[in-house]
C-alpha cells in the first residue's frame, strides 16, 4: 500500500470545493501539498492502485480553443477516479451564440460536479467561477495555463528531488504558461530568470506578485536582458511556442522578433550539464527550440506532459472527493 508523506486532514477541507483559476489563489503549502498528492496518486497507479474517489461525479470539460493534453489527462483522470467527464465545445453551447456567462454558469451548477474550461478570456472565466456554485477549473485562458505549470514542478521535483534553491529560466514569450510558471516555481522558493523580447515582457502585475511572493518564500524574480544571462548555470531551461493560439496572425512577425529566443545547443552549453529541458507542448521545433534539444537527452517534455494526469487527478480528488 502506498502512503501519501503529507498529512491530509486539514490542507484536503481547505481545499475542497475551492476554484483553481489561478496559484496565485494558492498558498506555497497548497501547491507543495497538491504535489506530494500527485506524486502519491502516481505512485499508487504504478502499483496497480486506483482509488474510485470521484464515483458517482460529473467534470463539464468546456473548450474554446484547441488541445490535446488537457482535453484528454482531464477525461482519462476522471475516468480513473470513477467519474465522468464531459467534453463541450463552446461554440455548440448557448453560450456560443449569445446567452450569458450568468445564466450559464447557474444552469451548470444544476447538473455538474466542476467545470474545466478552457476560455481566450481570463475575465470570462472569473465571471463564470462568481455564479457557479461549484469548482472552475482554468484550463489555459490568456493570462494563466495553473495545470500546466502544477505538471512542470512535478516533473522538475520527480527529476532534481527538490524544488527550492534551483535555478529556472524560462526563455521566450511572456505569455500564459510563463505567468503561472513563474507564480508556481517562486512559490517553491525557485530562482527564476526570464528573459523575453522586447515588446512581449511578462504582465507588470504578475510580476510584482511574483516579486512578493518571493520575498516570503526565498525564492527570487529577475528580468534579465538576454537568453545567455537567463540560462546559465540553469537547472531547467523552460520555453514555449512564440505565437499562442489566437495569434495566428502574429506568427510571420514573430518569427522575426524571437529568433534570438531559440533554444538552441550553442544556448544550453551555459546551462549546467544535467538541466533540464521543459516546454508545454505543442512545439515547433526549429523555432522555439531545436529537435537537438527538445529531442536531446536533457529533454524531460514527455514526461512532463504525462504528470498532467497525475498533478491534475491530485487536484479533481482534492477539490471534489466528499471524504478524502
Ligand atoms: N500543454 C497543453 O496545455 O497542451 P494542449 O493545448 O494540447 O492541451
Ligand atoms: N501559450 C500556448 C500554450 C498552449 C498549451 C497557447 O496559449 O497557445
Amino acid at each position: 500500500m502506498v502512503k501519501l508523506e503529507h498529512s491530509k486532514d486539514q490542507m484536503a477541507k481547505s481545499l475542497k470545493g475551492k476554484d483553481f483559476l489561478t496559484l496565485l489563489d494558492y498558498t506555497s503549502e497548497e501547491i507543495s501539498y497538491l504535489l506530494d498528492y500527485a506524486f502519491f496518486m502516481k505512485q499508487q497507479m504504478s502499483h496497480g492502485e486506483m482509488p474510485k474517489l470521484l464515483a458517482g461525479k460529473t467534470l463539464g470539460m468546456i473548450f474554446e480553443k484547441h488541445s490535446t493534453r488537457t482535453r484528454i489527462s482531464f477525461e482519462v483522470a476522471m475516468i480513473q477516479l470513477g467519474g465522468h467527464a464531459m467534453f463541450m465545445n463552446a461554440r455548440d453551447l448557448q453560450i456560443g451564440r449569445g446567452e450569458s456567462v450568468y445564466d450559464t454558469g447557474n444552469v451548470l451548477s444544476k447538473y455538474l460536479d466542476a467545470v474545466m474550461i478552457r476560455a481566450n478570456s481570463h475575465e470570462m472565466v472569473k465571471e463564470l467561477a462568481l455564479n457557479t456554485t461549484v469548482p472552475i477549473i482554468n484550463g489555459l485562458t490568456d493570462i494563466f495555463h495553473p495545470c500546466q505549470a502544477m505538471a512542470d514542478l512535478l516533473t522538475i521535483k520527480e527529476v532534481k528531488g527538490t524544488l527550492k534553491g534551483l535555478k529556472i529560466a524560462y526563455v521566450g514569450d511572456g505569455n500564459n504558461v510563463a505567468h503561472s510558471l513563474i507564480i508556481g516555481a517562486v512559490n517553491m522558493g525557485m530562482d527564476v530568470f526570464i528573459s523575453t523580447p522586447i515588446g512581449f515582457e511578462c504582465n507588470e502585475n504578475i510580476l510584482v506578485e511574483a516579486k512578493k511572493i518571493a520575498s516570503i518564500s526565498g525564492g527570487t524574480v529577475e528580468v534579465v536582458s538576454t537568453p545567455v544571462e537567463a540560462v546559465t548555470n540553469a537547472d531547467v531551461i523552460y520555453t514555449d511556442v512564440w505565437a499562442s493560439m489566437g495569434q495566428e496572425d502574429q506568427v510571420a512577425n514573430r518569427l522575426k522578433l524571437f529568433k534570438d529566443f531559440q533554444i538552441n545547443d550553442a544556448l544550453v552549453a551555459h546551462a549546467k550539464t544535467d538541466y533540464m529541458f521543459l516546454h508545454c507542448l505543442p512545439a515547433h521545433r526549429e523555432e522555439e527550440v531545436t529537435a537537438s534539444v527538445i529531442d536531446g537527452p536533457n529533454s524531460y517534455v514527455f514526461q512532463q506532459a504525462g504528470n498532467r494526469l497525475h498533478a491534475q487527478k491530485a487536484l479533481l480528488a482534492n477539490l471534489l472527493c466528499d471524504d478524502l
